[in-house]
């Protein structure tokens, strides 16, 4: 196990974050119909007011409006909050001064001189992992981001995009991936071991599987927009895990599939970044923080998982 360094030590502390994809998303979200920047402001607040401290957004979720959100949010609360934003690889960014200047302008967007984090979104198609990553360096040197990170690379590229940091000092702070009960990849890949051991924070994407662990949506009921043909296959499969999921959660006084879904996660040593569009899903999702699973439940929560995605 490689040291964790100094700069990157502050990501490992953080249990849980909040995803703002949701925050102007109409395709996948539907932002707009049942819940608005009202709501979303409701869900900032009550995480904030649960303790969570970290908020994972990008330069493209809502073109551009979650960022702007997050920037008026951020003027009304006096907490600190940690700020997680993305870089979209466009096949038409080629150069690496395409990097600074995304960043510049999601600073801009959120009202801030610097973020904790930038992350590339995923792999470019015209750019080489060894030039994305002199953009990043780019990034730290000009003083816009604390530490960098990057997003939907699979084990080889992200040992690569480790290594080109390193050359330049830089530690590669975090992978943020799909991860939950109903995706196991990163863990069957290796990545989730990998990243414990070259100090990598592996930072869990759609850990709530977009809704499908709370136990709301089966066969009967799928939700709204992409997801329900994206989920036809599954829905009906995953009865059996959230029945276990319900029978856990209640031996721990009550806890919700949503809360034990998340808490898995956490056990496994990755940080999940649930999205959230009201103050109730907010909530609930913190209530995810403060108990633990034991190794046991973790074990038969892995193997009704796999019976599943096998
Ligand atoms: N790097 C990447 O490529 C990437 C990709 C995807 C996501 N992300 C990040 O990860 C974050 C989380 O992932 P995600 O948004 O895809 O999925 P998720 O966190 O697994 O699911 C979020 C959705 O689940 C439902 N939900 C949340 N809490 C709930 C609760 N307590 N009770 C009932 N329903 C609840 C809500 O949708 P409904 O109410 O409509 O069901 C909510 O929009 C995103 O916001 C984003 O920041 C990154």
């Amino acid at each position: 196990m490689t040291e964790i360094s100094s700069e990157t030590r502050f990501l490992h502390a953080v249990e849980m974050g909040l995803g703002a994809w949701q925050w102007g998303d109409r395709l996948v979200w539907q932002y707009g119909q049942g819940y608005g920047d009202e709501e979303v402001h409701k869900a900032f607040l009550a995480s904030v007011n649960e303790g969570i401290r970290f908020i994972d957004t990008a330069e493209v979720y809502g073109s551009g409006r979650s960022e702007r959100l997050l920037g008026e949010f951020l003027k009304k609360t006096d907490q600190p909050i940690l700020v997680a934003t993305k870089y979209f690889p466009f096949p038409w960014r080629f150069s690496k001064k395409t990097l600074t200047r995304a960043l510049r302008g999601s600073l801009e967007r959120i009202g801030v001189e610097s973020v904790d984090l930038y992350q590339i979104h995923w792999a470019s198609l015209t750019m080489s992992t060894d030039l994305l990553m002199e953009g990043l360096v780019e990034c730290v040197k000009s003083g816009m981001t604390r530490t960098v990170g990057v997003s939907n690379f699979g084990p080889t590229r992200m040992l690569a995009a480790y290594s080109a940091l390193t050359r330049h000092n830089i530690p590669l702070a975090s992978n943020q991936v799909h991860y939950s009960l109903l995706s196991r990849g990163a863990e069957k890949k290796g990545i989730l071991a990998r990243c414990k051991e070259l100090g990598i924070r592996m930072i869990a994407y759609s850990p709530l599987e977009q809704g499908l662990l709370t136990g709301k949506y089966d066969a009967n009921r799928h939700p709204t927009g992409t997801r329900g043909g994206h989920y036809a296959k599954l829905l009906p499969k995953i009865q059996p895990l959230i029945k276990l999921m319900t029978e856990i959660g209640q031996d721990h006084g009550g806890k919700s599939n949503t809360q034990v879904a998340l808490n898995w996660v956490i056990c496994k040593g990755a940080l999940p970044i649930p999205g959230a569009k009201n103050e109730i899903q907010a909530q609930q999702n913190a209530g995810a923080l403060g108990w633990k699973l034991t190794d046991d439940e973790v074990a038969k929560l892995d193997e009704a998982s796999d019976l599943i995605m096998e």
